[in-house]
């Protein structure tokens, strides 16, 4: 690939310096149908007030951030093979992904499904899943006014302790860009599912200021994780 100039994402200066935005990192945004959202929903709701005890964990404070099918050996589309259409939404929308991305995959595997129910003054602390290559979030209830969007964190930038060496400069206060921003929130409405390369750091820091904040996270593998030439293996559900 060739940068140029005169694309439209390269940022211009006032000194009349480009700056060009090499290696990005891509969040999908993708949009469940109206009616298949509404029908969604209201399982994921009745799945929330009948799940037997053995589905469900609560973080360790207490009751402000709600789990079910969030133990290893679970999945919420095994554990509940009512959200099947759901689940094959999901998918398609990481083939289209891995798609959009420029590279190509047939058939992917979802290997965890949970589902998340947040109150108010939930947050949830940085963190990326491991052993996955995408991962993602569908919102079920969601009030972008008053439940806590979603922030990715900029692993280029420091963040808490870095044992690498490294120079620091005071952040410009006019000037928010890609490079010096630690943290990157995306704003989301309710029936959007994003996904993003596992690796990447995400979480909510502003206190979640009313009650369920239903979503949900799942982890997807291709089936078969290939250079195309030599080196292969594939995964089984
Ligand atoms: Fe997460």
């Amino acid at each position: 690939m060739t940068y140029q100039e005169n694309a439209t994402s390269n940022t211009y200066g006032r000194s009349g310096g480009i700056l060009l935005p090499l290696m990005p990192e891509a969040v999908g945004i993708f949009t469940i149908p109206e009616r298949k959202h509404q029908a969604y929903k209201k399982c994921a709701e009745s799945i929330f007030s009948t799940a037997p005890a053995n589905t469900r964990r609560m973080n360790e404070k207490g009751n402000d951030l709600e789990h079910i099918s969030n133990f290893n050996n679970q999945n919420i589309f095994n554990d509940f093979p009512k959200l099947k259409g759901l689940k094959e939404d999901l998918k398609e929308f990481s083939i289209q992904y891995i798609d959009l991305i420029g590279f190509t995959c047939d058939e992917v595997v979802i290997t965890d499904a949970w589902l998340n129910r947040a109150n108010i003054n939930a947050i949830q602390k940085p963190h990326s899943h491991n052993n996955s290559f995408l991962s993602g979030t569908y919102y079920i209830n969601f009030n972008p006014k008053k439940h806590s969007q979603i922030t990715f964190y900029n692993h280029k930038l420091l963040i808490g302790n870095n044992t690498n060496p490294s120079i620091s400069l005071p952040r410009s206060k006019n000037n928010s860009t890609p490079y010096n921003s630690k943290e990157l929130l995306v704003k989301c409405k309710e029936g959007q599912v994003l996904i993003w390369k596992s690796h990447l750091i995400h979480g909510y820091k502003t206190p979640n200021k009313l009650k369920n904040r239903l979503t949900l996270s799942f982890n997807i593998m291709p089936r078969t994780c290939t250079d195309g030439n030599a080196y292969s293996f594939t995964i089984n559900e």
